[in-house]
């Protein structure tokens, strides 16, 4: 199946799998796609190990890599080393939300939990000195693609992709962030609709994708959100795509390490249990509805936190509410929840990365083929 994506990436068919997991990056790649790693979770030294494994996992094919270049906020200027930053930061957050979290957690009973350091990932990512250290880590392993997870990619990013000969790809949920990325020097588009898992805006793939292509010229568009099938990937095409990005179906594969809690929860769920919100990450992403969000939207609930005061808030919570969960905890099971878009109606079953992968094109390849008779 040859699109100019396929061309542009040197991959067999044109679908790219994002997940946090190396395991399903490898499997994607060895399937004919493009693994993306999320790498925003990882230090420098972690990454690198992660980076290493999966090349051995592909034997020479194509795979990227999703960062999160941080944005520079006026709460970060000038805050001096982690620990100012993060002291900062916890400063500017309200009793009445840190009373609200003690007392659900409370509430649903939900016990302590092992120790962890508070704030560490999140600190790193926010903090822009530790940008060099890891785009150098990124541009030492021979990467076919990356992309920047929030906001046009900053000039640094794309000056050393152009040197090391990289894709450089951008994720946008409106036609003025197309134009922005564009404006940025990306190479290729993803128009994500508001369908998605994560981070997403509110127009529908269907009307955003012929939208982005429309104003795109000469630059490949990827439809992503609400796209886990082949007939959904034949879609995407006809809509002008030349191929699509997937992050929600990984989460149904044996190599995602999600919580089991949590990917036990996303099969029992419907393509209407999922919520848009900001109660997570303090932006609109979409998750699954849990009574988390019912807590959160009750009367007298306070409003979430700007990001990152509302991870920071939370993260805690968070990391006790997926331990207890997973062991059985029943408070905890009715709190847990996790990023995931609407197409998690149609997980039926984990099954191996790959599978789901070659499924996916091979059903494409179907339907296209079926279309190509119609009459
Ligand atoms: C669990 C999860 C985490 C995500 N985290 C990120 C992220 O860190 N960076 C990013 O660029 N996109 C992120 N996304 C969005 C994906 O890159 C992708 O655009 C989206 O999942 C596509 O829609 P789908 O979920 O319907 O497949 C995330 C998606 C999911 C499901």
């Amino acid at each position: 199946m040859h699109t100019a994506v396929t061309d542009l990436l040197g991959i067999d068919a044109p679908l790219v799998g994002f997940n946090r997991s190396p395991g399903v990056v490898a499997e994607v790649s060895r399937a004919g796609g493009l693994g993306v790693l999320a790498a925003s979770a990882y230090s420098p030294a972690e990454l690198d190990a992660q980076l290493t494994w999966i090349e051995q996992q592909v034997e020479g094919r194509p795979y990227g890599v999703d960062l999160l270049v941080p944005v520079t906020t006026a709460a970060l200027r000038g805050s001096g080393d982690r620990a100012t930053l993060a002291a900062g930061l916890r400063a500017q957050i309200p009793d009445e939300h840190v009373r609200f979290v003690e007392e659900l957690l409370i509430r649903y009973d939900i016990p302590a939990g092992t120790p962890h350091e508070p704030d560490g990932e999140l600190i790193a990512n926010l903090d822009p000195s530790g940008v060099p250290a890891l785009l150098d880590v990124v541009f030492a392993h021979p990467i076919a693609l990356v992309a920047n997870a929030l906001g046009p990619p900053p000039p640094t990013l794309v000056e050393r992709a152009r040197a090391a000969d990289v894709v450089v790809a951008s994720l946008c949920g409106t036609p003025e962030h197309a134009r922005r990325q564009l404006a940025a020097g990306v190479d290729l588009l993803i128009a994500q609709g508001t369908e998605a898992g994560g981070h997403t805006g509110t127009i529908a793939t269907m009307v955003l994708t012929p939208e982005v292509v429309e104003l795109a010229g000469d630059v490949p568009v990827l439809a992503a959100g609400g796209i886990a099938t082949g007939r959904q990937m034949a879609a995407a095409l006809a809509l002008g795509a030349a191929g699509v990005w997937c992050g929600s179906v990984w989460l149904s594969s044996h190599e995602d390490i999600s919580p089991v809690s949590v990917k036990r929860k996303f099969l029992a769920a419907t393509s209407s249990d999922t919520v848009r919100s900001k109660v997570r990450t303090g932006k609109p992403s979409r998750q699954l509805r849990s009574a988390w969000h019912d807590e959160w939207e009750k009367e007298g609930s306070p409003a979430p936190l700007p990001l990152p005061l509302q991870p920071m808030l939370i993260s805690d919570a968070w990391a006790r509410i997926d331990e207890a969960a997973d062991a059985g905890h029943e408070g905890a099971l009715a709190l847990e929840s996790f990023f995931i878009g609407q197409v998690v109606g149609g997980f039926a079953e984990l099954r191996p990365a790959g599978e789901i992968a070659r499924t996916i094109i091979d059903g494409c390849a179907t339907r296209l083929a079926e279309l190509a008779d119609l009459k």
